[in-house]
């Protein structure tokens, strides 16, 4: 494509189109543990788009976001010419991009567990004692994060250092928002028995100096979704529908997870892929079908 390419993410490519917009390609490229495996999840990049369409609709009305076209047959036309990006694809609003990571938890799982274990608080917030891993929180905490300096991993902060980093406006907007999104998507995950546990959103300005949600939403890569029939209270945490297959292959062949990564085999890759239809399938209601390509 001759869109000049501005970032390579794990994920997704990013193009530049025009001096406010980005085209934003969800490829099917999978990462575990920070690492990009060689092994593409066919199919996954779409199911990834479709559904952050979804969401990114379903919460429009609490705060506006990036997105100004997922239709392809809206796409300019050099763009459509290029089939296998249907479906994987939207146009969206070039944003500042604010560097926190903006973290609902609905349940204590994950790092949260972790820093839980540690010292009873998850970013500098006092928790009852005596929470089991999984256990579902009184109400939904925020927990933002940063890139840590030295690359992949993230950051827990506390709500101050955010304060710091953004401004306290910024910060008290993005931690309502975030709340709000979350607490919108939980309740119609619920109804369609799927709890989420816990979800990553990122914000960023756009050309008005308006906050705006961006990247991606509500995805597996971006949330923790558990079955509602797979979760006992005080049980620990069920497998999440997402990658989970992938990790548990990895550690069973106990990677040392540096490069290079190794390959997946067939039965892995359907089972990942089904997971995240299943993800879909189950949050949106309706059928997940991939669209014919048809190249030129
Ligand atoms: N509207 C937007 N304006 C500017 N940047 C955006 C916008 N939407 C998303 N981005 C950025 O585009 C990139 C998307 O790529 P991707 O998610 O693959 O990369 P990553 O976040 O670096 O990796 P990972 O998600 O695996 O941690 C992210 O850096 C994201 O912050
Ligand atoms: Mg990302």
């Amino acid at each position: 494509m001759n869109l000049p390419l501005i970032y390579r993410g794990k994920v997704r490519d990013v193009y530049e189109l025009g001096s406010d917009q980005l085209l934003i390609v969800t490829t099917d490229r999978i990462s575990a543990f920070d690492i990009v495996l060689p092994t593409p999840i066919v199919g996954k990049g779409k199911v990834l788009n479709e559904l952050s369409l979804f969401w990114f609709d379903y919460v429009k009305d609490i705060v506006p976001n990036h997105v100004i076209e997922g239709n392809f047959f809206k796409f300019p036309q050099e763009i459509q010419e290029r089939g296998y990006l249907r479906q994987r694809t939207m146009i969206v609003k070039k944003a500042k991009k604010i560097d926190i990571e903006c973290i609902a938890r609905g349940y204590l799982a994950g790092s949260a567990w972790k820093q839980y274990q540690k010292t009873q608080s998850v970013c500098g917030i006092a928790l009852p004692e005596g929470l089991t891993e999984g256990a579902k929180l009184e109400s939904p905490i925020f927990t933002p994060s940063t890139k840590a300096n030295d690359g992949a991993h993230d950051e827990n902060i506390t709500f101050e250092k955010m304060q710091e980093l953004v401004g306290a406006d910024t910060a008290q907007k993005l931690k309502d928002l975030t709340l709000k999104i979350y607490e919108k998507m939980a309740k119609l995950a619920l109804e369609r028995k799927i709890i989420i546990a816990d979800t990553k959103l990122e914000f960023g300005f756009d050309n008005d100096g308006e906050i705006i949600l961006i990247d991606e939403l509500g995805t597996p890569d971006s949330s923790r979704f558990w079955e509602v029939k797979k979760y006992r209270p005080g049980a620990g945490v069920p497998k999440s529908l997402d990658k989970q297959p992938v990790r548990d292959y990895l550690e069973e062949i106990k990677w040392n997870k540096q490069e290079p990564a190794p390959v997946l085999f067939a039965n892995i890759v359907r089972r990942t892929y089904k997971n995240y239809v299943s993800a879909y399938e189950k949050l949106t209601n309706t059928k997940f079908t991939q669209k014919v390509v048809k190249s030129v």
